[in-house]
């Protein structure tokens, strides 16, 4: 008989490091995220987000010249080959946005002269033609669930501006696209969160950089990551609709019925994400713009109600993360709750493309290798590591797995 062999085990991979990245760094403890050397507080304030995937693609900021290029390159991109849109036009409308965009990503390969070069250049001129489509499949998508036309982009507005043409039929003002252009600033990359992961993961067995992608937006829809800040917003949404007054009571009753406060806690930050900081201010700056402060009023008392009750609990380090104000952010913008993980895919795609990038040439740890874990099993059937196979007319029902 085969003996079973006990493995070193770490669940969730947490605080194992993988791989080396030049990407981006984290530190948890001290709220910090740097991309290519450059702090997110930095390029919120002074950045575009076209200069920041340039950044996260080439490694260092453009010069004007190569910035005016990549811009229109992006441009060029970012109309969806007819096919991709007379495709989506026969999805039942009812398809969650995120499985909508994933399923267009294979679709677009499709439409990639270079798919298969794997050279450094075609993969670049991958990257930027994920980065021009994606936030044109999820406006595209959008429309389409309601019955309405596809929009053409409009060239004379900023990457952040069209995407919310392109989403709602109407030119916003440069403030208004300036707050989205720092929410995909904000989102673009994030280390080996479970995304970028899956992406690398799925690249390191030399599948193509739209395999890896698709993997990446499957990964975020979950509510654990990218499908948080929709989860925020149906919980402020509830608060209203249910009349909540007491938000410490309410948040104390959820702990207590062992529920997650969503859009705080994080894998990683151990204090506030430098993000939610960032956010929280463009929430507050749009609500007094919109008459609509009640949602970053809202967001701010559960975050005091959830810090108060959690550290009543000894949980100190549970604090908004990157969903809590964004959710808001996205609620006065315009957007549905359903769409507000796609917002974050038509950011994370640059991180992403980065990553896989780095992943396909070893830039940061030598020659690639392909992931492959080990899991211990602990299969237990028949008192023994193999069991008899008994042929179907002897075989009494075992019961389904609890
Ligand atoms: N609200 C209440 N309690 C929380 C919490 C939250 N948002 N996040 C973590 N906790 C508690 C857990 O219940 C657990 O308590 P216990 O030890 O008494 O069982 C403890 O903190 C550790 O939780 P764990 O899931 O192991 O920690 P983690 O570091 O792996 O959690 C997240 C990271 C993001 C999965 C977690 O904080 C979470 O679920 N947050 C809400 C979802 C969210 O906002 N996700 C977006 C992340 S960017």
């Amino acid at each position: 008989m085969t003996e079973r062999t006990v493995r070193t085990k770490n669940i969730g991979l947490r605080g194992i490091a993988v791989a080396d990245t030049k990407i981006s760094y984290i530190d948890g403890e001290r709220g910090v995220l740097i991309y290519r050397g450059y702090r997110i507080e930095d390029l919120a304030e002074n950045s575009t987000f076209p200069e920041t995937a340039y950044l996260l693609f080439y490694e260092n900021l453009p010069t004007p010249e190569q910035l005016t290029a990549f811009e229109a390159d992006l441009r060029a991109a970012r109309t969806l080959p007819d096919f991709v849109v007379e495709s989506m036009q026969r999805w039942p409308r009812s398809a969650h946005p995120m499985d909508a965009l994933q399923a267009a990503v294979p679709l677009l390969a499709m439409a990639d002269p270079e798919l298969f070069d794997e050279s450094r250049p075609a993969n670049l001129k991958k990257a930027l033609r994920l980065t021009a489509r994606i936030p044109a499949v999820v406006a595209a998508w959008h429309r389409i669930r309601q019955g309405l036309d596809v929009l053409p982009p409009n060239d004379t507005l900023t990457h952040a501006g069209n995407f919310l043409w392109q989403t709602f039929g109407v030119v916003p003002d440069a403030e208004t696209a300036r707050v989205m252009d720092i929410c995909l600033i904000l989102h673009a990359d994030h280390t080996f969160n479970a995304s970028t992961f899956a992406c690398r993961e799925v690249v390191s067995t030399r599948a193509h950089m739209y395999a890896g992608v698709a993997a990446g937006v499957g990964a975020l829809s979950g509510e654990l990551h990218g499908g948080a800040n929709a989860r925020v917003m149906e919980m402020l949404q509830n608060l209203v609709e249910d009349r909540v007054t007491d938000i410490q009571a309410w948040v104390r009753d959820r702990l207590e019925r062992k529920e997650r406060i969503m859009g705080m806690g994080h894998a990683v930050y151990k204090t506030m994400d430098p993000r939610a900081k960032i956010l929280k201010k463009l929430a507050f700056q749009l609500g007094e713009k919109t008459g609509l402060r009640i949602w970053p009023e809202l967001t701010e008392a559960v975050e005091k109600a959830a810090m108060a009750e959690l550290s009543a609990r000894g949980k100190t380090d549970i604090q908004p993360n990157v969903d809590f104000y964004s959710a808001s952010v996205y609620h006065i913008l315009g957007f549905p709750g359903d769409l507000m993980t796609c917002i974050f895919a038509a950011s994370r795609i640059a991180g992403w493309c980065a990553h896989i990038i780095e992943e396909k040439y070893g830039d940061a740890q030598g020659k690639p290798a392909l992931y492959r874990p080990q899991a211990e099993y602990v299969g237990d059937y028949c008192g023994k590591l193999d069991c008899e196979y008994i042929p179907p007319e002897k075989r009494r029902d075992a019961g389904a797995p609890a």
